[in-house]
């Protein structure tokens, strides 16, 4: 990136930064990790990705401190997600060195695109591993191909922190009650494609999903983990059809840091109704306060604090994770990596 570069405007897009990582899988292990500039894959079309769905990918960021260090947030989560998304496709894991070489390669071969401290912008960083052999018959690769790429993204709230408006879904599911909803395989993002499109066209920030079973308790919010306030608890669900958000997981450590009760567990809907704060989080957003929720199944409207105010919790907790992922707080987690 060019010194001129606008950081603060930057949109969430694909940028090619000039250097990209992969590293193949054949004959039963892993090759060596080279850097590419090309963003061009060269793939077979018989490839079990394209047919069979063999595909995974994470997402993690590199933050700039005030310092200059570049700092990696829970990288080894991410690593170890990565994992049991490939398991359940039924695709070759990755050591977690092997990883880790790729992932401090990108950031060497890209230090100049990771956004400077202050701009609120980010590296965002993409792993992704793909099942290569052509198979005609149902069956699992015997190749693979592991890519990691890095995009400089600018910050989630261009117009600043402001709080949104979800709504319930009812008319589909992104993922089955046993199915692959707690791992990040592309399939669940296609499945719940046309709903956020149309969600966001009615002006909704996203969907809410319920359970697939008995679409009575809340499991998540489109790409995002959902979280409430009531009381002096932090409550999020508790689900066999959820991605485990390690912000989420992080927002719990915060929380009960801050003296509030973790409650991991199932949420009936209707429990909103004695939520005095709700927010979805995820890496993109940290965490994103949620003014309304609206189910129009019992033309019901949930309403959490102010619309043009953020909640204190939820101030208090971003306050806290972003301070830690950019330095201006001690990491007393221990979940930075400084490069
Ligand atoms: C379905 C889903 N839920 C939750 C999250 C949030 O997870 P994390 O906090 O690890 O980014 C994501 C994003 O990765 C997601 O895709």
């Amino acid at each position: 990136m060019n010194t001129n570069t606008d950081w603060a405007t930057l949109p969430f897009a694909y940028t090619n930064t000039g250097a990209n990582v992969r590293c193949s899988f054949s004959n039963n292990q892993w090759g060596e990790i080279t850097v590419h500039s090309d963003d061009i894959l060269p793939i077979h079309m018989a490839a079990t990705c394209l047919h069979y769905g063999q595909e995974c990918f994470e997402g993690l960021k590199a933050y700039r401190g005030k310092d200059g260090n570049i700092r990696l947030f829970r990288w080894k989560d991410n690593a170890a997600r990565f994992n049991r998304s490939a398991r359940r496709v039924g695709m070759q894991e990755i050591p977690e060195e092997v990883f880790e070489k790729a992932l401090f390669t990108l950031i060497e071969n890209n230090r100049d695109s990771v956004p400077p401290y202050g701009t609120g912008a980010t590296l965002y960083i993409r792993p992704l591993l793909i099942g290569t052999t052509p198979r005609l018959g149902l069956n699992r690769s015997e190749d693979y191909l592991f890519v990691m790429f890095a995009c400089p993204v600018g910050p989630y709230f261009k117009n600043g922190f402001k709080p949104g408006k979800v709504v319930v879904e009812r008319d589909s599911d992104r993922a089955a009650p046993l199915g692959t909803g707690t791992v990040k395989i592309g399939g669940n993002y296609a499945a719940a494609l046309n709903t956020t499109l149309r969600v966001q066209k009615e002006g909704y920030s996203s969907a809410m999903y319920l359970d697939p079973k008995q679409k009575t308790y809340i499991d998540e919010c489109g790409p995002a983990n959902f979280f409430g306030i009531k009381g002096n608890s932090y409550v999020t669900p508790q689900s066999s059809s959820i991605l485990e958000s390690i912000t989420n997981l992080s927002l719990m450590t915060l929380a009960e840091h801050i003296g509030l009760t973790v409650e991991r567990r199932q949420i009936p809907l209707e429990e909103l109704a004695e939520f005095s704060e709700a927010a979805q989080c995820g890496t993109a957003a940290v965490l994103s306060p949620i003014y309304s929720i609206t189910d129009p199944a019992t033309s019901t409207v949930y309403t959490f604090g102010k619309p043009d105010e953020v909640s204190p919790v939820c101030s208090k907790l971003y306050t806290m994770l972003t301070g830690i992922q950019s330095g201006d707080l001690e990491d007393i987690f221990g979940w930075i990596t400084l490069l």
